[in-house]
């Protein structure tokens, strides 16, 4: 029976019973954690023979660098080009790899277009009366606060099944301060949610009031499925050849990382871009450093040597974190679903489960959680401003916790959520 449908005094009695079961979970003194994305410690061992690859006399790359030494630039090695290149579906010339955080690369793209314009010619955004960004909504925290940094104004797009609404986004960018777009388009942190072709198309395609709009492309999870077999897997359209195929290849910055492959803040990272975009950012780039930490991209390389090596490491990962989260989804089908107080996309790969709770509800239920030791991502961390509207979306990160800890976190996650709803429902 749907919750909807109880009666004041079956709600009544549903909010005492559910009030003793948390009040019981609470004595139990836990503290529990799914707030962050985290890889546990056993998806670290997977890359722990990273650490010892490099044998002494091994230091050169395939062209002879050596890289303990300076020299080699800023284009890094050519190898971790072509995988990175590989990765992001683009020739290994267009690929700047980074040091180790993709994060560290997005806010040095939005320096760069904030000093100096995203490309020669065009006025520096800090010059104009205002910047403003589309953010599809719910999506990463990180990327909201990086633009409130940089004071950009952020107008949010909520994402459905096949990612943001186009329609909306096709009317926002006839405004020419509309400058960018920042976005997670594979297993969405934290929707779990891959763009369609029709919307990848559609972002390539349209036209922009300002000449110098900027995809920023977060391909965090390009690689990160949950299933082995090809038809359990999302499959994101190629952006760069859908830009070019449109005359907008100066549109989309890429960026992806190895912290959810490797080791997480101590992987490898890469940019990718036109070749106009990318002259123009290691031109700016050139006082910047002397180069990114190439032994790390060696070590990377050595344990990583090609696409099949990666997706030989993460069908290892996804052994790991699939049980986890089909057990949250499986929990949230039984206790949940039958009661029509929620929903969720079941993600095929990523980091996250996205629950959209009753409409004000979502505070409420981060709230009992916290009280009774279970700490969630605080909610509308995943909206601009940490404002959701409809006070819905939580974001579950499951990765962390060993499976005991997840059961547990779900034994009072369902509580957690009735109670609010019927706390709402009575008003
Ligand atoms: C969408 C997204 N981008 C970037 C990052 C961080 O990547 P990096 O460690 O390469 O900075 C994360 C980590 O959670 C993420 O979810």
């Amino acid at each position: 029976m749907k919750l909807e449908d109880y009666s004041k005094e079956q709600l009544l009695e549903r909010k005492a019973v559910l009030e003793e079961e948390i009040a019981e979970f609470a004595s139990r003194g836990l503290s529990l954690d799914l707030s962050r994305g985290k890889p546990e410690a056993g998806q670290l061992d997977l890359s722990t023979p990273m650490l010892s690859i490099l044998k002494e006399g091994d230091y050169y790359d395939e062209e002879g660098t050596d890289c303990r030494n300076y020299i080699g630039g800023l284009e890094g090695l050519p190898e971790v080009r072509r995988l990175f290149g590989e990765m992001l579906g683009v020739p290994p010339e267009l690929v700047i790899p980074g040091g180790n955080s993709s994060l560290n690369m997005i806010h040095d793209a939005l320096c760069r277009a904030f000093l100096f314009g995203p490309l020669p010619g065009f006025t520096p955004w800090c010059k104009l009366p205002e910047v403003k960004f589309i953010c599809p909504v719910p999506g990463y925290d990180w990327h909201f606060h990086t633009c409130e940094d940089f004071g950009i104004r952020m107008l949010s797009v909520p994402i459905g099944e096949d990612g943001p609404d186009m329609d909306r986004i096709e009317e926002l960018v006839k405004d020419p301060a509309v400058k960018g777009m920042i976005c997670v388009p594979m297993y969405g942190n934290p929707s779990g949610v891959t763009f369609s072709d029709e919307v990848v198309r559609r972002l390539a395609q349209m036209e922009t009031a300002a000449p110098d709009f900027r995809l920023f492309w977060d391909n965090a999870y390009c690689v990160h499925h949950l299933y082995d077999e090809e038809e359990n897997r999302d499959h994101l359209a190629n952006i760069y050849e859908a830009c070019q195929a449109c005359g907008h290849e100066d549109r989309v910055l890429m960026f992806t990382s190895t912290s959810k492959i490797t080791f997480a803040g101590s992987g490898i990272c890469a940019a990718a871009m036109s070749p106009a975009n990318r002259a123009e950012a290691l031109r700016t780039m050139t006082y910047q450093l002397v180069n990114y930490d190439k032994l790390n991209q060696l070590r990377h390389i050595r344990f990583l040597p090609d696409m099949a090596a990666v997706d030989a490491l993460m069908k290892k990962h996804a052994a790991i974190l699939r049980p986890k989260f089909e057990r949250v989804t499986q929990i949230l089908e039984e206790t949940i679903a039958p009661l029509g107080i929620g929903h969720w996309h079941k993600p095929r790969g990523g980091y996250f489960i996205c629950f959209y709770a009753m409409p004000g509800c979502a505070k409420r239920i981060v709230s009992i959680c916290r009280e009774a030791g279970v700490t969630l991502t605080p909610a509308g961390a995943a909206y601009p401003y940490d404002t959701d509207p409809e006070d819905s979306a939580i974001r579950i990160a499951p990765s962390y916790a060993a499976m005991g800890d997840l059961e547990k976190v779900m034994e009072l996650f369902p509580k957690a959520v009735e109670l609010a709803s019927v706390e709402k429902l009575l008003g």
